[in-house]
């Protein structure tokens, strides 16, 4: 384990970095458990995570020492619970963010609702936050991040599970270049507390707007899954709640997680 000070913004500033965890959402669920004072910002990092979680029970897998993995420790108490969605919203701009200033502006970096990051229909990054709450806040959210940089090569079976349509790709299968993890990890670092100060300083309508600005497949028909039934359909947005709103034979419906699937 090493401890790294970061002399920025205050997410990244306490990094400990694991060569080895199982997984970095786990490790510091665990140790929140135990009441262990991490300042708010605190990262955690695995060089190599070896039972990482996705969303919706998959797994994470990630090539040792060529990805990031990590976990935000986020305090974010002046949301309320029914108000999770903001969180998300700004994490995703954050990374969205930190993406175009690696890759440049030249290619498409969307968010797919609600929080894979795609860059060129691909996913290069996923993310999993797992909140805890008191009474009508939030009080402990613990974000936890896979952004694949320098692995040139996925497995099918380690991705069919993770909602992806098509393999994934990485920051070096898109640009060729090869790039230094901790680098990296603070220029997401820094861009996602851009976006999360301006949560806290309440600029949620303006956040909302740009999360739906980068909506991957906005206002394009394509196929969903809808309950259990295929349909043709077209974003037009998120609801406050974070249900994604999608019109199909000229009704608009707002969709849960559980109640929707990308073809
Ligand atoms: C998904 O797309 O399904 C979300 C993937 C989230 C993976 C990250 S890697 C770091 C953190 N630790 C975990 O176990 N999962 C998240």
């Amino acid at each position: 384990m090493r401890i790294k000070a970061h002399n920025s913004g205050f997410i990244g500033k306490n990094t400990v970095i694991f060569d080895s965890l199982p997984s970095t959402n786990d490790y510091l669920k665990e140790e929140l458990a135990k009441s262990k004072p991490f300042p708010e910002g605190t990262v955690i990092m695995a060089v190599h995570q070896f039972s990482g979680k996705g969303q919706r029970g998959a797994s994470w897998y990630s090539e040792k020492g060529l990805n990031l993995t990590f976990s935000i420790l986020l305090c974010p108490v002046f949301l309320k619970p029914q108000e999770q969605f903001y969180l998300t919203a700004a994490i995703s701009l954050g990374i969205l963010a930190g993406l175009e200033e690696v890759i440049g502006v030249g290619k498409a970096i969307q968010v797919k609702w609600p929080n894979d990051i795609y860059v060129n229909d691909r996913k290069i990054a996923g993310v999993l936050i797992q909140n805890s709450i008191r009474g009508e806040q939030l009080k402990h959210s613990v974000v936890g991040i896979g952004l694949n940089v320098n692995q040139m090569q996925f497995e099918t079976g380690d991705y069919k599970d993770s909602g992806v349509t098509g393999a994934p790709t990485s920051l070096q299968l898109l640009t060729g270049k090869e790039y230094g993890l901790e680098s990296v990890l603070q220029l997401i670092c820094t861009h996602i507390e851009y976006y999360y100060l301006k949560l806290k300083f309440g600029e949620r309508a303006g956040l909302i707007k740009e999360y739906t600005d980068h909506l991957y497949r906005y206002g394009i028909k394509a196929n969903y899954k809808i309950n259990g039934t295929s349909a043709q359909g077209v974003i037009l947005g998120v609801d406050l709640q974070g249900k994604l709103l999608i019109e199909v034979l000229g009704k608009v419906m707002g969709l849960g997680i559980k109640e929707v699937s990308f073809e």
